[in-house]
């Protein structure tokens, strides 16, 4: 079953149908013509002829560990078929590596503890079965990201900070191969004639690879983890992202129906804060979501979620994010939750928002509230849709009530920095308008992070008072309003920030 340089018959005695382990054959009684081969391949030294006092220690995590690893690992590979090996259960799998690896030990006179016997192979079962050097990043919930830029560099964010790991590969071949493994799973290939990718990990981690030639110093991936547990708008009041009046704030949009565009910057907590205002939609709303890789964890009992897909190698059956849009039309949503906007699909969002699907959000790459609308712009432009700029405000001004900023600052911390509404055009420009911001203030001298405050911009009755009035939440908004302004000096309150 595992046969890869042997023949299948040869293969099936070492591996898949071999006998439990207090049965199996010993070393010397093994007529089997693979091992035969691979004994002869490796200065076959039987056990009776290697004297115990020749055999090699090996140290852990050394050189020579590595070596060691690298000549098991050889003999490992030319003796099973990994694809195969793969395919079974990891519990299994291991086994089969174990015994395998036990043998090897034996004819390669290598003497290790068994602790660190049990390493080397862990270390070979993270290689063969998982994702080798990775594993024990993937195992860590504290991650968000981990990019490795080629075989001896990869840095991982942790609390906000990006950090340089000791984590190596033994070659961009062992890299490229755990690339593979990855892009494998949804049914995908990385290689010199396709080198970018996207994946997702099987615990739902979304996965970029791009290979040489256009990586240019050996392949590159970045894997975004997947929290199991997505932040809370609570999570978020206590990391500070925002006050608990502007939680309130949030909450009040978003079970108003608002329509909303969360901006931000590149993993600056849009999708996270996504899901904490889709987590305040009623029960029995029906809620499509439309994503690239599907991330949000909607809470609500009645949900559909797409995915856009990409082509395969053929270059047929890609589905774009537009297409679901769409395509969402027609299946009579409540709300629509498009993970990313970032194209043509900018059109139909706005499109269903104007159209009686009030409530719907989307997430898109801004660095304020004001860029946002810009961003929307160029989107449905470059979808080769010939309408006047005006137009296309207007389209704006009458869809979207809402614009929430993220931002991932300077030290690392990630804050809601604007809620802004969209209230109207002046001229042929659309006015914005803050309702609440985040000031930096100062920095902590001593842990470098920065010092600062959510506060109202002193505006009672934002546009979507009707909206909160409607759903019996204005006086909450009032109340969370007036308890975030801040005074000056001379007592008069502090007023809006541009976006
Ligand atoms: N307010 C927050 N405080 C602490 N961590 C956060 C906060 N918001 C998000 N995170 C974490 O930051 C990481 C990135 O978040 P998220 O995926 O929401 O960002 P993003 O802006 O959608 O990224 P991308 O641009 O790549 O889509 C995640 O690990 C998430 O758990
Ligand atoms: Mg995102």
């Amino acid at each position: 079953m595992f046969g890869k340089r042997v023949s299948e018959t040869q293969t099936k005695k070492i591996v898949s149908s071999a006998p439990p382990i207090s049965e199996k054959p010993t070393i010397e009684e093994r007529t089997d013509p693979s091992i035969d081969t691979f004994l002869k391949k490796n200065q076959k030294i039987s056990v009776t002829e290697a004297p115990r006092k020749n055999k090699k220690p090996a140290s852990s995590k050394s050189e020579e560990y590595l070596k060691v690893k690298s000549t098991i690992f050889n003999a490992l590979i030319d003796t099973i078929d990994l694809t195969q090996l793969v395919a079974l259960e990891r519990d299994i799998a291991r086994e089969e590596i174990s015994d395998i690896i036990s043998e090897i030990f034996e004819i390669k006179n290598v003497v290790m503890s068994t602790t660190e016997q049990e390493e080397l192979l862990d270390d070979i079962c993270n290689d063969v079965l998982g994702y080798g050097p990775l594993e024990p990043l993937l195992a860590r919930d504290d991650i968000a990201d981990i990019m490795v830029n080629g075989a001896n560099s990869t840095f991982i964010e942790v609390n906000g900070k990006t950090i340089k790991t000791n984590v190596h590969f033994t070659d961009n071949e062992q890299l490229m191969n755990i690339c593979q493994r990855i892009v494998s799973q949804v049914g995908r290939r990385v290689d010199e004639s396709s080198p970018i990718c996207d994946a997702r990990l099987p615990d739902g981690s979304r996965v970029n690879v791009i290979a040489p030639p256009l990586a240019i110093d050996g392949p590159s991936l970045t894997i975004r983890k997947f929290k199991k547990d997505s932040l809370t708008l609570n999570q978020l009041v206590s990391f500070g992202s925002i006050s608990p009046e502007g939680g309130e704030i949030l909450e009040i949009i978003g079970r108003t129906r608002c329509n909303v565009l969360v901006s931000g910057g590149t993993g600056s907590g849009k999708t996270t804060l996504l899901n904490c205002l889709s987590a305040c939609i009623e029960k029995d709303e029906r809620i499509i979501t439309c994503e690239d890789s599907a991330e949000l964890q909607m809470q609500q009992p009645h949900v559909v979620r797409l995915e856009t897909r990409p082509a395969n190698l053929e270059g047929e059956g890609l589905i774009t994010m537009r297409d679901l849009v769409k395509n969402c039309l027609r299946m009579r949503p409540e709300r629509i939750i498009v993970g990313e906007v970032r194209g043509p699909e900018a059109f139909d969002l706005l499109q269903a928002m104007n159209t009686g699907h009030d409530g719907s959000m989307g997430t898109l790459h801004a660095n304020s509230p004001r860029e946002a609308i810009s961003r929307v712009e160029s989107m449905i432009l470059m979808g080769g849709y010939a309408l006047p700029a005006k137009t296309i405000r207007e389209m704006i001004v009458g869809s979207v009530d809402v614009i929430v900023q993220a931002a991932r600052l300077r030290d690392g911390s990630r804050r809601i920095t604007h809620i802004a509404e969209v209230i109207g055009m002046e001229g042929d420009i659309v006015t914005l308008q803050n309702i609440f911001v985040y000031e930096i203030t100062g920095e902590d001298p001593n842990s470098g992070k920065l010092l600062g405050r959510h506060r109202s911009t002193g505006i009672t009755r934002p546009r979507f008072f009707e909206k909160a009035e409607y759903y019996n939440q204005e006086k909450q908004l009032m109340r969370a309003l007036a308890k975030s302004e801040v005074q000056d000096i001379d007592g008069s309150i502090l007023g809006e920030i541009n976006g």
